[in-house]
């Protein structure tokens, strides 16, 4: 059963309990905000079920509360930040400005961050980027949970690819992905909840297909696309780890088994300033009319997407009617919070709101 909360009430929520786990309150409230803003977009597997492992490792001092993100090394429009082992989403916040910062007078600025944890979802980065009028490639590396094409081991992670363009009066496109076929979150969200995962999506340790997602867990998640996923991963890790210095593969501590280490992962981003390539309102348009174009290629019956849409319009129906979560993500938030009031249910409009599924 799911019960629907406000969005601004789950951030401050969120907030809340991320503040009480040692978060200095700015930083709380950025970390809630990037993970309600999944839930928003549908992406349930990187929003607000997380809070739990991550106060966990606050609480046990594998995170620094109060990091001294810099940069360690800058040449040209090229930067090595180290993030201080900050929690990934504010290491991946004040990286982008030190970038912002430096893009009228470059153009293009490409950032190599170490020492970070788990950003979350790479959209929430992509958004800001894009309106900003900059494009952003992100790369992130992640714990090991994917064998290479062909390898026994658990290798590489779902290491995330993140493309965020500005489109003019358009939602920018946003496309965001794991390099697996679908996120671990997803499997991780299937766990909890009970439920089977798709054929295809994973091997157990004996490299057999499974639809039991603990089974999955215990074993290797699957490239997308085959040896081709396996090459971006690839892509991915080198481009995350080997230029940033950052810890790469089975070095990276696992978010949820590793309790006893920092993560070290790292990421790799670079910004497009739009307007050092054309004239910005003409790049609008001609976005446009590209999107147009390609959404009129379809059937009748049948419309054709740019990446990020599906997740933009849930973001709008989820604004009006709040974010259906899952009664065992909130008895968790509920049992890590010292918010006197439940999340659910303790106002009249928001039960007005509430609908049950
Ligand atoms: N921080 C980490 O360590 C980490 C690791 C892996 C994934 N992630 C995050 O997990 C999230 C989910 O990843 P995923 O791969 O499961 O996402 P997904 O498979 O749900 O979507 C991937 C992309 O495909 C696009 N898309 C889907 N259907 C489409 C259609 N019909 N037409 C056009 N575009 C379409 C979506 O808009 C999205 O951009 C992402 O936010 C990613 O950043 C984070």
């Amino acid at each position: 059963m799911k019960v629907n909360i406000p969005f601004r009430r789950l951030e401050e929520y969120s907030a809340n309990i991320l503040s009480a786990a040692g978060l200095p309150e700015d930083d709380a409230r950025l970390v809630a905000e990037s993970l309600v803003d999944a839930n928003l977009r549908g992406v349930d597997s990187h929003g607000v079920s997380r809070i739990p492992i991550y106060v966990k490792r606050l609480q046990l001092g594998l995170v620094n509360t109060r990091p001294n993100v810099r940069v360690v090394k800058e040449t040209g429009g090229a930067l090595v930040i180290d993030g201080d082992n900050g929690m990934g989403q504010v290491v991946m916040q004040r990286s982008l400005e030190l970038a912002q910062e430096r893009l009228p007078s470059t153009s293009t600025v490409s950032v190599a961050v170490r020492n970070s944890n788990h950003y979350g979802s790479g959209a929430y980065f992509a958004k800001k980027a894009a309106a900003a009028n900059a494009a952003i490639f992100l790369y992130g590396n992640a714990p090991a949970t994917m064998s290479a094409w062909g390898g026994r081991e658990r290798f590489l992670g779902t290491n995330p690819y993140t493309f965020g363009v500005p489109a003019g009066s358009r939602e920018p496109m946003i496309l965001d992905m794991a390099t697996s076929v679908v996120a671990r979150g997803k499997i991780i969200q299937a766990d909890q909840l009970g439920g089977q995962i798709p054929e295809g999506w994973a091997v157990d340790i004996n490299g057999d297909p499974t639809t039991d997602p603990e089974a999955a867990l215990a074993g290797s998640v699957l490239p997308f696309g085959g040896p081709k996923g396996y090459g971006i991963a690839l892509m991915v890790e080198v481009m995350a780890a080997m230029f940033s210095g950052a810890s790469s593969g089975p070095e990276i501590g696992d978010l949820y088994d590793d309790l006893d280490r920092p993560q070290g992962v790292g990421a790799f981003f670079t910004l497009h300033n739009v307007s050092a390539f054309q004239p910005l309102d003409q790049f609008g348009r001609r976005m446009e009319n590209l999107f147009e174009a390609i959404k009129a290629s379809g059937p009748a019956n049948r419309e054709v997407l740019i990446p990020g849409e599906i997740e933009a319009r849930a973001a709008l129906r989820n604004q009006e009617q709040g974010i259906a979560l899952p009664q065992a993500v909130i008895a968790e938030l509920e049992k890590l919070s010292q918010d006197a009031r439940p999340l659910a249910g303790d106002n009249p409009a928001m039960e007005n709101a509430a609908t049950r599924k």
